[in-house]
């Protein structure tokens, strides 16, 4: 199976019982974030919370939530396609790549310049919005993700289906067999070749490393030929690299028979991987990675009253190794 994912996802993984299913907005609703909302998506400001809550539940949403004993509710229209932990913590709502070093110095003024910038593992499209925010034409952005579904929600969430480039979304799957990636949207309708800058933010540590160097050299094909193109990002990494098998409930995944893992990385890991991708790819690359210090990643917010939140903690979380691991890879 090449996909990351089969659906029906595993069973009660739509539970919001789940410590990454944060019930109330706390400090996730940054000034920066209601400012988006507010002043790209129109989003009258007394209204900006219930907007994020109520991203209406579809029919056949309602019916698989009813179908794993949870009422349909607010918000869960994002939960339904796939309960990510990036939903479920509105990490949506902190604009990933915003945070990464190169934005602001690098992205952005490139960008500014026609640069074209895809953001693969897009989920709700929150950062190619925060990219036209940030005055960047709406032109030249792409966002991919393997739900097709995000394409409808983001449209639903931003309030810009009359003004985000038709077409720009393109559901395809980077781990689809050879012959279904080479006629997929990604290759093309934006083909290969062809994006400047391409964000994988919190996107490969979803996969073992087979599949990340997969990812990875298929990345590279997408990624314009000449010096100075550039992928970036960040992810879970480990002081410890290695595999890491998942946790309930997506250890109930399978992959062709086996208990599924997924790579955790530490700087000199990840450089490995990329030089690896290069290789196969054939493509010189400078790669930069490092940690960033520990914070308050993966932590459940003290707001989700009524969870048991050390035990929570104990079970599911990582400990002391869990970094936030910061990159580039630029083809030099
Ligand atoms: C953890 S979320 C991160 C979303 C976003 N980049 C962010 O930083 O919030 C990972 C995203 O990758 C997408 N994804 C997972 N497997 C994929 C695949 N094989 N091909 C393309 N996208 C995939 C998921 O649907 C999800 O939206």
């Amino acid at each position: 199976m090449a996909k990351m994912l089969e659906r029906p996802v595993p069973e009660g993984s739509r539970s919001v019982s789940w410590p990454w299913y944060h019930h109330v907005l706390t400090d996730e609703l940054t000034s920066e974030a209601r400012s988006v909302l507010v002043k790209y998506s129109q989003i009258p400001p007394r209204n900006v919370e219930s907007h994020i809550y109520s991203i209406v539940s579809l029919p056949s949403l309602s019916l698989s939530l009813k179908a794993d004993g949870i009422p349909p509710r607010q918000r869960d229209k994002a939960w339904g396609i796939f309960p990510w932990p990036c939903v479920g913590e509105f990490w949506f709502l902190a604009f990933g790549l915003s945070l990464h070093p190169l934005y602001q110095p690098l992205v952005l003024p490139r960008l500014h310049a026609g640069a074209t910038l895809l953001d693969l593992g897009s989920c709700l499209g929150q950062d190619v919005r925060k990219c036209i925010y940030d005055g960047a034409p709406p032109t030249n952005l792409y966002a991919s993700d393997l739900f097709s579904e995000y394409e409808e929600l983001s449209y639903e969430l931003w309030r810009d289906k009359a003004t985000f480039p038709q077409g720009h979304f393109m559901a395809d799957d980077i781990l689809a067999p050879n012959e279904a990636f080479t006629r997929g949207t990604l290759m093309t309708q934006l083909g290969p070749g062809q994006c400047d800058i391409i964000s994988i933010t919190m996107f490969l540590h979803l996969f073992n490393y087979a599949n990340q160097l997969k990812a990875a050299t298929r990345i590279l094909r997408l990624l314009a030929h000449k010096p100075g193109s550039l992928v970036l990002g960040s992810q879970a990494g480990s002081t410890t690299p290695g595999e890491v098998p998942l946790k309930p409930p997506f250890a109930e995944l399978h992959e062709e028979g086996k208990r599924r893992t997924v790579y955790r990385h530490n700087p000199e890991s990840f450089e490995g991987l990329w030089k690896e991708a290069g290789r196969a790819a054939g493509v010189p690359l400078k790669v930069s990675a490092v940690f960033h210090a520990p914070d308050d990643f993966g932590k459940v917010k003290a707001a989700d009253e009524g969870f048991d939140v050390a035990a929570k903690e104990r079970k599911y979380f990582t400990g002391a190794e869990t970094r936030r691991l910061y990159f580039s890879v630029m083809r030099s």
